[in-house]
C-alpha cells in the first residue's frame, strides 16, 4: 500500500499536493504506534526553531529524515535516509547541492523529486533548514582538479584504481558520469562494465604531482558488476568469446554512451554494440543497461552473475535491443 503511494508520488500526475496528503495520511497511519511521541517532539521543536523552511520539513521530509533530522524514517523505506546531523552529504552540502537534489530527488533511491510540488522559493527555505540540523558545516570547496558533472554527461579516461584486494587496476579505463549523478565505470580493454557509482563523480588525481595516479572515484559504489571482474557476455554461437574494442564513447545526449566491436580470436569483425545505462525510478535500486547491436553472424549472450538479461540469449544476425538489469546493493547513508 505505503510503496504504492510512494510510486504515485514518484511519477507526478494530477493534484501533486492531494496526493502528497494521501501518501502522508498512510504513511501516519503506518506509524501510530509513536506517532504521539513524534508529536510531542515536533512540539517542542517548534517553540525554539522558527525558520523559514520548518513547516516544509516538517510536512514533506521529516517522516523520511526524521523530525531532529537524524534519518530515522517513520515510515517504511527501503534504504535509510540521509542523517543531516552527520553533515555526510554526498551530493554536495551547499544551499545550491542541497536544493537540487531536492528539486530532482535521487533516481534508484526512495528519494523523491519535489520540483512540481514546492515553489522554488520553499525548496530554497527548506534547503537552508536542512543545513541547520549539522552543528558545523563549512561548505564544501570544489578542488580544482575535480570533474562535477553538472546538466550533460562527461567522460573522462584514465587509470582506474582496482576495486578489491585481489583485482588489477585498469590502465585504460573509461568513466562515464551523468547528470543523475550515476556513473559507470568501464575497463576500456577488452570493454566491459565494472562498476556502478552514485554521487559526485571524480577527481583528476593523475594530473597533480605523483605521477601514474589513479583516477579518484568519488562516488560510492552502487553495485560491481561479478565482484569487479566481469566474464565476457559476448560469445559466438559455438561458445567462444568476442573480444569487446572500444571505438567511440558520445556525450551528445542525455547520457553517455559507449561503442565497440565485437571481434573473433582471429580479428574478424563481426558486430558492434552502443550501450548506456540508466537506474529505474522507484524504490529500489535498479539500473538498467541498454544495449544496441548489429551482428552479421548469430551470437550468444551469457549475462552476468547476479544480473538479468531482459531479452534472448541467442542473437540472429541482425540489429537487436536489449538490457541486462543490475540491482545495487543498498545504500549505507
Ligand atoms: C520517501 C522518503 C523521503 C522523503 C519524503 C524525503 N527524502 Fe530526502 N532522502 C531520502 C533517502 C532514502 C535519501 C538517501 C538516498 C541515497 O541513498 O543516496 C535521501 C537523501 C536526501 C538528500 C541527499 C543527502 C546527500 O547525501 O547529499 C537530501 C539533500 C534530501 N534527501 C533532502 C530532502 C528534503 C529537503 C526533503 C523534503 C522536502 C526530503 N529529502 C524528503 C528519502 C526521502
Amino acid at each position: 500500500m505505503l510503496l504504492l503511494n510512494l510510486r504515485v508520488l514518484v511519477y507526478p500526475k494530477g493534484s501533486m499536493k492531494a496526493q502528497w496528503l494521501m501518501f502522508t495520511t498512510l504513511a501516519f497511519l503506518a506509524s501510530c504506534s509513536d506517532t504521539e511521541e513524534k508529536q510531542q517532539t515536533a512540539q517542542k521543536t517548534e517553540q525554539k526553531v522558527v525558520h523559514a523552511g520548518y513547516d516544509t520539513y516538517m510536512m514533506y521530509c521529516a517522516q523520511c529524515h526524521g523530525v531532529t533530522g537524524d534519518g530515522t524514517a517513520t515510515i517504511e523505506i527501503d534504504r535509510p535516509a540521509r542523517s543531516f546531523i552527520d553533515g555526510g552529504f554526498s551530493f554536495g552540502n551547499t544551499v545550491h547541492a542541497i536544493s537540487k537534489t531536492t528539486a530532482s530527488g535521487i533516481p534508484g533511491t526512495p528519494m523523491p523529486p519535489f520540483a512540481e510540488l514546492l515553489t522554488d522559493e520553499e525548496i530554497l527555505n527548506v534547503a537552508e533548514y536542512v543545513r541547520t540540523f549539522a552543528d558545523v558545516l563549512p561548505e564544501a570547496t570544489l578542488d580544482e582538479t575535480e570533474m562535477v558533472v553538472e546538466n550533460r554527461p562527461v567522460i573522462a579516461r584514465g587509470l582506474l584504481p582496482s576495486l578489491g584486494n585481489d583485482l588489477e587496476t585498469h590502465p585504460r579505463g573509461v568513466m562515464i558520469g551523468n547528470p543523475d549523478r550515476f556513473s559507470y565505470e568501464y575497463d576500456a580493454e577488452p570493454v566491459r562494465l565494472l562498476a556502478i557509482r552514485q554521487g559526485n563523480f571524480l577527481r583528476r588525481a593523475d594530473w597533480g604531482n605523483r605521477g601514474g595516479s589513479a583516477l579518484e572515484l568519488l562516488g560510492q559504489i552502487v553495485t560491481t558488476v561479478e565482484q569487479g571482474n566481469p566474464n565476457p557476455l559476448f560469445y559466438t554461437s559455438d561458445g567462444t568469446p568476442l573480444r569487446t574494442q572500444l571505438t567511440a564513447t558520445n556525450t551528445s545526449g542525455r547520457l553517455g554512451t559507449i561503442s565497440y566491436a565485437l571481434m573473433t580470436e582471429d580479428g574478424e569483425k563481426v558486430g558492434s554494440v552502443t550501450e548506456y545505462c540508466q537506474p529505474t525510478t522507484g524504490v529500489r535500486t535498479l539500473i538498467e543497461q541498454h544495449f544496441e547491436i548489429a551482428v552479421k553472424d548469430a551470437i550468444t549472450i551469457q549475462p552476468n552473475e547476479g544480473a538479468i538479461l531482459v531479452g534472448a540469449t541467442e542473437l540472429p544476425r541482425g540489429r537487436h535491443t536489449f538490457k541486462i538489469i543490475h540491482a545495487g546493493v543498498g545504500g549505507d547513508s
